[in-house]
Formats: structure tokens, sequence, C-alpha cells
């Protein structure tokens, strides 16, 4: 007789997205709702922690009880609860984990508290061909980072930004061409019509040894050329702005994921496969860069759906699985952790 996984129910509030998830032990997602606040924050162009804190409190409840309904377990069927505690906005984190703790401790079952980077770094592996180890580019509005993902719990930053993040300098540039936030699906949509050779940008660290990233000279080199306009920029001025910045960070990432390749042979790593994840993994052009960079190393390039690219609860509770299944839980007084980066040596 084989004995059903516990479902895991995943709670995720470490930034602008009120998630919960049940997932079940053999991978199965059961339910997945993901109330976004992208309204309450888009007046503000970015968002605003104070007004992300309250949103989670006025919603967290009320989201956790669709997915466990929505998933069909009921209360009795949830094995665990793995919530987000770091790294993120400390007053969704509190909303977060405090929620899951009481939960956990109202079924008797047990509590993980989960760090919300490794939610997205094992993500990956929600595809069952997913295996350690594997080189992953974690690109979102808040990170931006190469790590060689080991095994669970075992990850090597190879670099990473020293500013801006790439979603961050979508977001902002989006911004700066009046496209709205968040910027990313805009200023992608705007660069599909537009001529991607028309400005001269720079590639701020291409050809640089190492991994890492840039991103703030792009951005005034973008400012620059809308000021050096005739006037406010009409629509075929921002399409091509929009191509063209666009295509300057594929050209960075390619450059860089080509680094990054070299340098987890060189430390003797065999990857399984070239992986991707965060919002910036949705954008096409990147993907398409990055898929030829993996072939060039023989290895296939893997991105998580894109529902499970952006925020979500299922790949907390995924990581919450994998976990379990190494025996570990947390204590309910487990601290949120504003700060908790995947690799301690490289904090
Ligand atoms: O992973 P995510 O939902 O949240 C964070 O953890 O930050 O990523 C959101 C970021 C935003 O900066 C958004 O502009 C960017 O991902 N993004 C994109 C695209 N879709 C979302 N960037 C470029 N192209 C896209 N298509
Ligand atoms: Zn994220």
């Amino acid at each position: 007789m084989t004995i059903a996984p516990p479902a895991v129910l995943g709670i995720e509030t470490s930034c602008d997205e009120t998630a919960a998830a049940v997932l079940r032990g053999d991978r199965r997602i059961l339910s997945s709702v993901v109330l976004s606040q992208v309204a309450l924050h888009e007046v503000h162009g970015g968002v605003v922690p104070e007004i992300a804190a309250r949103a989670h409190l006025d919603h967290c409840d009320e989201v956790v009880r669709r997915a466990v309904a929505e998933s069909g377990v009921g209360w009795t069927g949830i094995g665990a609860v793995a919530a987000t505690v770091g790294p993120g906005l400390i007053g969704g984190l509190v909303v977060g984990a405090m929620t899951g703790k009481a939960i956990a401790l109202a079924l008797g079952v047990p509590f993980l508290a989960i760090n919300h980077l490794e939610g997205h770094a094992l993500s990956p592996r929600l595809d069952p061909g997913v295996a350690f180890p594997y080189l992953l580019l974690l690109a979102s509005g808040g990170h931006c980072q190469f790590l060689v993902v080991e095994d669970r719990g075992r990850y090597s930053r190879l670099g990473g930004t020293i500013d801006d993040a790439a979603g961050e300098a979508f977001d902002k540039t989006a911004k700066l061409l009046g496209l709205g936030y968040p910027g990313g699906p805009a200023l992608e949509r705007a660069a599909a019509s537009g001529d991607p050779a028309r400005f001269a940008l720079p590639r701020p660290m291409a050809g640089r040894p190492g991994c890492d990233f840039s991103f703030s000279g792009l951005k005034t080199a973008m400012r620059h050329a809308v000021e050096a306009l005739d006037g406010e920029p009409g629509a075929r001025d921002v399409a091509d702005l929009a191509a063209s910045f666009q295509r300057a960070v594929a050209d960075v990432v390619a450059d860089r994921a080509r680094n990054a390749l070299r340098m987890a042979e060189e430390r003797g790593v065999a990857p399984t496969a070239l992986v991707v994840a965060g919002g910036v993994a949705a954008n096409a052009e990147i993907r398409a860069r990055l898929a030829a960079v993996g072939a060039g190393h023989g290895l296939e390039l893997r991105a998580p759906p894109l529902r499970l690219c952006t925020d979500n609860a299922a790949m907390i509770a995924w990581a919450g699985v994998e976990r379990l299944a190494r025996g570990e839980r947390d204590p309910l007084d487990a601290p949120a952790r504003p700060r908790w980066p995947l690799d301690p040596r490289a904090a």
C-alpha cells in the first residue's frame, strides 16, 4: 500500500502579492490563489511597504481560506504549513508568518519557515525533470543573481547585481517612457514594434570577468536618450527606445550567463540545465538569448511556467515539501528575516 504524501499549505506575503496554495507531495498543485496588489501601488509607481502590509493583513485569511477550499482536501487534509518568513518587506512577512504559525498550531502539523528565494530557486523542480545541480538565473523585481543550486539548502552565489535588479530596471525604464506599472510586460509589448538598433546604449559589465550585473548606467543612458529627442517622445520613439533597452539587457544577460556557466564548470559543477526563474523570465527575448547560451554548452534552458515564475505560493509549498522530505521543520518562534541571503558566504 502506498501512502499519499501529505498536502502542504504554502503562504506568500513578502512583497506585493498575497498568495496561498495547496500542493501535494507528488508535485500536484491542488490550488493556487494569487491576489495582486498592483492596483494599490501603480499610482505610486512602485511598491509602498506600509500599503502592502495593510493589504496583506486585510486579505491573507480570505486568500488562505480560498486556497484550502479550492484544493478539495479541507483543513484536515493539510499535513504541514510553509510560510515565507524572508527576505522581503517586514510588514507582509509578519502577516504571512503569523498566519502560517497559527494554522500549524491549530491543526497540530509541522511549520516550515521558508526563504522566498529558495522558493524561486527550487520552483523549477515542480517539473520532475529538473535534477540537482543546475545553474539558476534568478531575475525578478527585487533580485538578480546567478546561483548554483547544488541541493536543497546548498546554494553557491556566482554573482549578482551591484545596483538595481533586472526587473527593477525594466520597471524604472517603463516609468520613464510612460508605460505604466509593472513595467516589464508593458515594455516588452512596446518593444515588439520597435527598432532595437536605433539608440546606441551601453552594455554595462559585458566583457568583464565574473557574472555581476549593473543596470544604473543603462538607466542613465536611457534618460539621456529621451532628453536628446526633439520634444516629448512619440509612439515610434517609445517603441524604439523600449526595443533598444530590451536588446541591451538581453545582450548583458547573455554575456553574464556565458561567464556564469564557465565559472560553474571551473568549480567542477556539471549542471543538468540552465534555469531562469523570477518575473523577468517571462521576457521572450531574454529567454531566447539564454536558450542559445545554454545550447552552446549542451544544456537545455528550463523555465517554470509563467504563473510559477512570478511570485506565488505553490513555490513556497514546494520548498516546504522538499524540506519535509528531509525531515526538517521549524519552531513556532522562527523569526521573520527581512534580509536572508541563500548563500551565507556571499552575504
Ligand atoms: O518575481 P516577481 O513577480 O516579483 C519579485 O519577486 O520581484 O517579478 C516581478 C518583476 C517586475 O520587475 C516586472 O517588471 C518583471 O518581473 N517582469 C518582466 C516581464 N514580466 C515581469 N520583465 C521583463 N519582461 C517581462 N515580460
Ligand atoms: Zn519573488
